[in-house]
């Protein structure tokens, strides 16, 4: 089996790249790192301290100084990881529709993204990794020997974050989640910086009507197999 240094997975939101990235390093027996709770942490440190989320300066700084740890999960309750933020446990704070608001506007600062960047390329410097984003092949680790764009439509990606709140006891409209899913999209793709784009050298995998193992399995076949470079 020809197994890469590195792994990059980009995608839009409800992609499924948490659940397929973490999955992915476990057999490998990879570190994961889910760049999207980097982000969602800094949008949760600038709400906590009433900072106005077009405020550039000031998401700036916060992103520079707060102390973001993402490790394997210490309490059983479902999560994929531990998100610490200052020491504090916010794997589910970061989950919330408050930070699911704003999070976007955060990412699209650049001062936010260079400090974002410089810890993720720190974290990817012994390889062994499998890093999950928006800008991951493209920007963070463009030499990275694997690069998936996992992607699904977005009535499918709504779904599955509806599911997925579900099963956390919120209910919320389809309707209201498939608006919120376009939103990110728009957002995500149309800024300035880094955009979501799938690298010129990445594979697309198609994830619509697929069960997690079966996304799993095409993930696996891309990111073990020799050759890479065509779409599946
Ligand atoms: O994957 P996610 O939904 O948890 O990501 C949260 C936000 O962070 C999303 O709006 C896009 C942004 N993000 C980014 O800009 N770059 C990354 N590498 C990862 C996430």
């Amino acid at each position: 089996m020809a197994t890469p240094r590195t792994v990059a997975i980009d995608g839009p939101a409800g992609a499924g790249k948490s659940t397929i990235g973490a999955l992915v390093a476990e057999r490998l027996g990879y570190l994961f790192l889910d760049t999207g709770a980097m982000y969602r942490a800094v949008a949760l440190a600038a709400r906590r301290g009433g900072v106005d989320p077009d405020d550039a300066a000031e998401l700036g700084r916060i992103a520079r100084e707060v102390r973001i740890a993402i490790g394997p999960p210490t309490v059983r309750d479902g999560r994929p990881y531990t998100v610490l933020l200052d020491g504090g446990d916010v794997t589910w704070a970061i989950r919330s529709a408050d930070v699911d608001r704003i999070v976007s506007q955060v990412a699209r600062i650049e001062a936010v993204r260079d400090a974002m960047v410089a810890q993720q390329r720190a974290l990817a410097g012994r390889g062994r990794v499998v890093m999950v984003g928006r800008d991951i092949g493209t920007v963070v680790l463009p030499d990275a020997e694997r690069k998936i764009y996992l992607t699904a439509s977005a009535a499918e990606r709504a779904r599955r974050r509806g599911e997925e709140l579900a099963a956390r006891g919120e209910v919320r409209s389809r309707q209201e989640l498939l608006r919120e899913i376009l939103r990110r999209d728009r957002l995500d793709s149309e800024r300035k910086v880094s955009p979501l784009r799938p690298a010129d050298d990445a594979i697309v995998v198609e994830t619509d009507g697929l069960t997690v193992g079966q996304a799993l399995d095409k993930v696996l076949q891309v990111v073990t197999r020799t050759e890479a470079g065509q779409t599946t």
